[in-house]
């Protein structure tokens, strides 16, 4: 295995991703009692589908909590039907912006040069990508984990160059999403430190860049995973919709890093 980092380096970060969940009044709730829960040891946001991003935002300015969106367009703007741009989502002081979630590859046969794009254009608009890669339980049996995610990784390093530094990376293995089969924290560290490996060899920021894990991560678990030394926050789904659990996520934070 190959470790290439050493830890307290970086600021460790939680992001919730709410999918295709919510209403109106339960994210108000979830998002006051999130509020309430804080402040946590490290950066949080949330990622929520577009139509509630202008009352996340408002209900968010001002606090210690980010906010972003779930993926985003590839295209500036134009005859696109359904898609949202980048622009769009910086009216929205979206922070981060989702590329290349694996339900978006699998779902609507995003090709990692369209994750890729679609991450360049989030950075040429002030937002931070957030690229997920991670392998299919097939792909994992058949001992290609890494091969996958060095792929998938290296499109965007391909296409942002130097700019790569800029955006954060979550690992999230395709079989531990929304199953309760979370990766063990050594078998999430192995794939964080190819990934660290793959993002030095193209930049000497390669230290300061967050590498989340995602794929299941409740309370009980978060603390052992966020321990690992290339593992800088998590990516949460499903824990991430009630305030109780994904505070206490957030804290796990805390707990890890000096
Ligand atoms: P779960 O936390 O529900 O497994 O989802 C992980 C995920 O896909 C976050 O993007």
């Amino acid at each position: 295995m190959v470790n290439v980092t050493t830890a307290h380096t970086r600021r460790n970060l939680v992001v919730g991703n709410w999918k295709m969940n919510g209403s109106r009044a339960a994210n108000a709730a979830l998002l006051n009692d999130l509020h309430a829960a804080g402040p946590f040891n490290g950066d949080v946001a949330v990622c929520a589908p577009f139509p509630y991003l202008a009352d996340v935002a408002l209900a968010l300015q001002g606090s210690r909590v980010a906010w972003g969106a779930q993926d985003c367009s590839a295209h500036e703007s134009g005859a696109y039907t359904g898609e949202v741009s980048v622009g769009m989502l910086a009216e929205f002081a979206c922070r981060y912006v989702l590329v290349g979630h694996s339900e978006r590859r699998a779902m609507h046969a995003e090709t990692d040069q369209l994750v890729a794009d679609k991450a360049k254009i989030a950075l040429a608009h002030g937002l931070t990508p957030i690229v997920c890669v991670g392998e299919t339980l097939a792909e994992r049996e058949a001992g290609q984990t890494e091969a996958v995610v060095k792929r998938q990784l290296s499109a965007v390093i391909h296409t942002l160059a130097h700019c790569i530094s800029q955006v954060v990376v979550a690992y999230e293995p395709v079989w531990a999403i929304g199953t309760s089969k979370t990766a063990s924290p050594e078998q999430a560290q192995a794939v964080h430190a190819v990934l660290r490996a793959q993002l030095q060899a193209a930049t000497e920021k390669a230290q300061h860049m967050q590498i989340l894990y995602g794929g299941s991560v409740k309370a009980d678990n978060a603390v052992q995973l966020f321990s690992q030394p290339d593992i800088d926050g998590g990516l949460i789904g499903g824990a991430s919709l009630k305030a109780a659990d994904f505070a206490a996520i957030c804290k796990a934070m805390g707990s890890t890093r000096a």
